[in-house]
C-alpha cells in the first residue's frame, strides 16, 4: 500500500541539497572563530635522510608569526612513548610527525608555522632553511621484488589470502589452455574538492571543538584525546559536511596532529589547511604487481586459478588489501592458488582508495578471464556463466543472496552485447575502432556495529543522530528517509543529525557499510520509539491495539495504524498526549546478527559493459558507452544510489584511461602533484552511463536488506575498459592507465 510516508526505495532528493548549493554547508576549513590563526605546513624535499639543520630565524622575525614547530621545540607526548598504543581506525600505528630528525619520505610534515594570518604563514614557511644528510632511497617497486615477504600481522578486517585448493601448479601445467600474465596499475591518489583541514577551536576551559575533514569524528576525537592526553569528553570533533574522501579520511590525517598541538601549545585557536600538492602526502593506492594464471579446458571450464599480488607499503607499516581472494567468489574451480605479498619503498603508507582490494584484484581477475576468452574463443559472459560459482569457494558457504546471472542478462540485454562480433578490430564507426568490452564487479556486504538516538516530539517533528559522516553519499539522505517510514512522518518533520562526536558511536564511514550499519541502528532506534507508542495506545479507550502485537501495526501519515485495516489509525501526537508525555526519546544498537549471518557469505554484485571507440591514427581513446548493473540488495534511494555507481564508474573509467601519479625514482618523490598534471576525468570524458539495479531480496545481510553502493560501481570497471581497447585495437596493454604512447 502506496502511502504518503512510503520514503524508502523513493528517488528523494538530498536533503542536504539545498545547504550544499547555497553555501549554508560549512566545510572544516570554513569555520570562522574569533583571534583565528593560521598553519602553514613545511614538508620535506628529500625521501629519506636526515634534516641537519633547521633554521627558523628568518621566517620567525616575519611579524604576525607566532611559533613555528619542528622536532626540536615540540612537545613531549605521550604519542612519542614508544609504549604508546594507537587505538584508531584503520589499525596500523600512523606516522607520528615531528617524531625527530628522520625523513621517510618525501613530503613528510617537518616543521608548522603558525601565524595571525593565512598568508604570513605561507610566506613565511617559505623562509624555513633546512638542510639534510640524505640516504639512499628505494621507491620503485620493481626492485624490490626479491625483499617481497608475507605481511606478518594480518590488518583487522584484512582477510589473508584463501588456503590453496587441490594441485593449482599441476592442473595449470596440464591444461588445454593456459593464460599467464602481469598486470600492474599506477599509484593513485585521491583528489577530492575539499582538501584535508582541521580548525581547533580553544575553547580556554581546557575543551578544544575541532572542525575537522574526516569520515570518523569519533576516531578523530579519540586520537586527539589519547595522543594529547584530554579527557575524551573535552574533545568535541564536528564534521557535518564532506567534500569528498574516498578513503583518504578514514584515518585522522598530519593536519589534524600539527592544529591541534599548536592549538595547545599556543591556547589559540588554530586553523591547518592542507594544499593540493600535499593531498599527495599522505595514502594512495598502492602500486600493485599482479600475476594471475588460468588453466582450462578447451570449452573454457576453469582448471586452475593462481593470483599473486605484490604491493608496496611505507617503511613503518604493512598496508594490506585483499587483492587476490575474489576469484574463489565468482567463478568455480577445484585448483587454487593465492599469495599476496608487501614490499616496503620509501614513500608514506598506502591508504584505502574507493574499494581497495578489490578495484585492484578484479581488475587483474577480469582483465585475465577475457584474455581466456579470445583463448578459448568462448564468448566472455560464456565464460563467465560455465564457471559461475553457486557458493563461496573460500569459505565454503553459501551466499544470502547472488543475482549476478540477473546482472549480466540485463547489462548485456542493455547494451546490446549480441551485437557484437567476437573477431578484434572487426567493428567500425567511420575512422574509429569500436570496442565492446565486458567484466564482473564483487564487492563485500558488511555490516558494522552502530548506534543512533531518536527524540519524537509532542509537535510530531523527529530528530535521529549517529555519529557518523556522509561523505557526500547521501547519508544524509537515506537515514531521514529510514527514520521517516519507519515512524510513518512527512519527511520534511524528519531532521537526522551526523558528524558530531557528541552524538551515539558510530564506526567511520567506509567500507560500504554505512547503509546497512547506521540504516539499521535508525530503523531499530526509531522501532523503540514507535514500541513506546503502541505500549501507551494499547490503554487508550476506543481503539482495539490491546489484543495485538507490535508487528501487527504500521505508522503511516503521521498515525499508529492496524496493518490489517488501515482505517483503524489513532493519530502519534493523541497517543502521546494521552500518554502525558512530552517527549519520546530513545537511543539503541544495532549488531551485526552472527547468528544469522555467519552461515554466509554477503557480496554485492555488477556486470559492466563498455563501448570504446578509438582513433587508430592518434590512438585517442573514447569510452563512449557504459551499461553497469548491480546487485546491492534492497536499494533505500535510487537516486543517491545511481550517483553512488555513476561515481564508480567515472572513477573505474578514469583508473583504465587516466589516472597516474608518476613517481620519479632518482628523487623519490611523486611529480604531478596538481589538478593539472594528475589526470582526472571531465565531463569531456565521459559519455552515456547506464546503471541498472537488479531486484535482490536479501533477509539474512542485514535488518534492512541493503548491501552498500559506495564502491561497487568502480569494481571491475577498469578491466571492462581494458578488455574493449583490446577489442577495439587487437593490443593488450596490461598496465594501467592505457595512454596514447602504450596504445600505439
Ligand atoms: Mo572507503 S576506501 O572504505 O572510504
Amino acid at each position: 500500500m502506496a502511502t504518503a510516508t512510503n520514503y524508502i526505495g523513493q528517488p528523494t532528493s538530498r536533503v542536504d541539497g539545498t545547504a550544499k548549493v547555497t553555501g549554508a554547508a560549512k566545510y572544516a576549513a570554513e569555520y570562522n572563530v574569533p583571534d583565528l590563526t593560521y598553519g602553514y605546513v613545511v614538508s620535506s624535499e628529500i625521501a629519506k635522510g636526515k634534516i641537519t639543520k633547521l633554521d627558523t630565524r628568518e621566517a620567525l622575525a616575519i611579524p604576525g608569526v607566532l611559533q613555528i614547530f619542528t622536532h626540536e621545540n615540540r612537545p613531549n607526548l605521550a604519542w612519542f612513548d614508544s609504549s604508546y598504543k594507537d587505538d584508531i581506525a584503520p589499525p596500523g600505528s600512523p606516522f607520528r610527525p615531528l617524531y625527530d630528525a628522520e625523513v621517510k619520505y618525501s613530503g613528510q610534515p617537518i616543521a608548522l608555522v603558525v601565524a595571525e594570518e593565512f598568508e604570513v604563514a605561507r610566506y613565511a614557511a617559505s623562509l624555513v632553511r633546512v638542510e639534510y644528510a640524505p640516504k639512499p632511497h628505494e621507491t620503485d617497486l620493481n626492485e624490490k621484488r626479491e625483499e617481497a615477504y608475507e605481511p606478518p600481522k594480518k590488518r583487522s578486517g584484512i582477510p589473508p589470502p584463501a588456503k590453496p585448493r587441490g594441485d593449482a601448479e599441476r592442473a595449470f601445467d596440464n591444461a588445454a589452455v593456459q593464460h599467464e600474465a602481469e598486470y600492474r596499475h599506477a599509484i593513485e591518489h585521491h583528489n577530492p574538492m575539499e582538501m584535508h583541514a582541521s580548525t581547533v577551536v580553544w575553547e580556554g576551559n581546557g575543551k578544544i571543538t575541532v572542525y575537522d575533514k574526516t569520515q570518523g569524528a569519533q576516531n578523530s576525537q579519540g586520537y586527539v584525546a589519547g595522543i594529547f592526553g584530554f579527557k575524551q569528553d573535552d574533545v568535541r570533533v564536528i564534521s557535518s559536511y564532506i567534500g569528498g574522501a574516498f578513503g583518504s579520511g578514514l584515518r585522522p590525517q598530519y593536519q589534524l596532529f600539527l592544529a591541534v598541538l599548536a592549538a595547545r601549545e599556543l591556547k589559540r585557536s588554530v586553523r591547518v589547511t592542507l594544499t593540493r600538492q600535499q593531498m599527495f602526502t599522505f595514502g594512495y593506492r598502492p602500486d600493485t604487481i599482479q600475476r594471475l594464471a588460468l588453466g582450462a579446458t578447451a570449452d573454457g571450464t576453469l582448471e586452475a586459478f593462481m593470483h599473486d599480488a605484490l604491493a608496496n607499503t611505507s617503511q613503518f607499516e604493512d598496508f594490506q588489501e585483499d587483492d587476490v581472494n575474489w576469484s574463489g567468489l565468482l567463478y568455480k574451480c577445484a585448483n587454487t592458488k593465492f599469495t599476496y605479498k608487501l614490499a616496503q619503498l620509501d614513500l608514506y603508507t598506502p591508504i584505502d582508495m574507493r574499494a581497495p582490494g578489490g578495484a585492484t584484484g578484479m581488475y587483474a581477475i577480469e582483465a585475465a578471464m577475457d584474455e581466456l576468452a579470445y583463448k578459448t574463443g568462448v564468448d566472455p559472459i560464456e565464460l563467465r556463466l560455465k564457471n559461475y560459482s553457486e557458493k563461496d569457494q573460500n569459505k565454503d558457504k553459501p551466499y544470502s543472496s547472488k543475482e549476478l546471472r540477473e546482472c549480466y542478462r540485463q547489462a548485456a540485454e542493455k547494451f546490446g552485447w549480441s551485437k557484437r562480433t567476437s573477431e578484434p578490430r572487426s567493428m567500425r564507426d567511420g575512422k574509429e575502432l569500436v570496442g565492446w568490452g565486458m567484466a564482473t564487479g564483487i564487492w563485500e556486504a558488511f555490516q558494522q556495529k552502530a548506534s543512533a538516538k531518536a527524540t519524537l516530539g509532542l509537535d510530531g517533528k523527529l530528530e535521529v543522530g549517529s555519529a557518523t559522516t556522509d561523505i557526500g553519499t547521501g547519508t544524509y539522505t537515506i537515514m531521514t528517509q529510514i527514520a521517516a517510514e519507519t515512524l510513518g512522518i512527512p519527511i520534511d518533520d524528519v531532521t537526522f543529525k551526523l558528524g558530531d562526536s557528541t552524538l551515539p558511536t558510530s564506526p567511520v564511514e567506509g567500507g560500504s557499510w554505512t547503509a546497512s550499519s547506521i540504516g539499521s541502528a535508525v530503523k531499530v532506534v526509531c522501532d523503540a520509539v514507535g514500541e513506546k507508542l503502541f505500549k501507551i495506545a494499547q490503554e487508550m479507550d476506543g481503539y482495539s491495539f490491546a489484543d495485538v502485537d507490535y508487528k501487527d501495526v504500521a505508522f503511516s501519515q503521521g498515525k499508529l495504524r492496524l496493518k490489517r485495516d488501515a482505517s483503524h489509525a489513532v493519530p502519534i501526537v493523541d497517543v502521546m498526549r494521552y500518554g502525558k508525555i512530552n517527549a519520546i526519546e530513545e537511543e539503541a544498537t544495532s549488531s551485526p546478527n552472527y547468528l544469522k549471518q555467519n552461515g554466509y557469505s554477503s557480496y554485492a554484485h555488477s556486470a559492466v559493459f563498455v563501448e570504446v571507440k578509438v582513433d587508430e591514427e592518434l590512438g585517442m581513446i573514447r569510452v563512449t558507452r557504459a551499461v553497469n548493473a548491480v546487485a546491492g540488495g534492497r536499494i533505500l534511494n535510487p537516486k543517491t544510489a545511481r550517483s553512488q555507481v555513476l561515481g564508480g564508474v567515472v572513477w573505474g573509467i578514469s583508473m583504465a584511461l587516466h589516472e597516474e601519479t608518476y613517481t620519479d625514482h632518482n628523487l623519490g618523490r611523486f611529480m604531478n602533484h596538481n589538478l593539472a598534471e594528475y589526470h582526472v576525468p571531465v565531463n569531456a570524458d565521459i559519455h552515456d552511463i547506464e546503471v541498472i539495479f537488479v531486484e535482490e531480496h536479501d533477509e539474512i545481510v542485514n535488518p534492512i536488506g541493503a548491501k552498500g553502493l559506495g564502491e561497487i560501481g568502480i569494481v571491475g570497471t577498469a578491466a571492462a575498459v581494458a578488455n574493449a581497447v583490446y577489442h577495439a585495437t587487437g593490443k593488450r596493454v596490461r598496465d594501467l592507465p592505457i595512454t596514447i604512447d602504450k596504445l600505439l
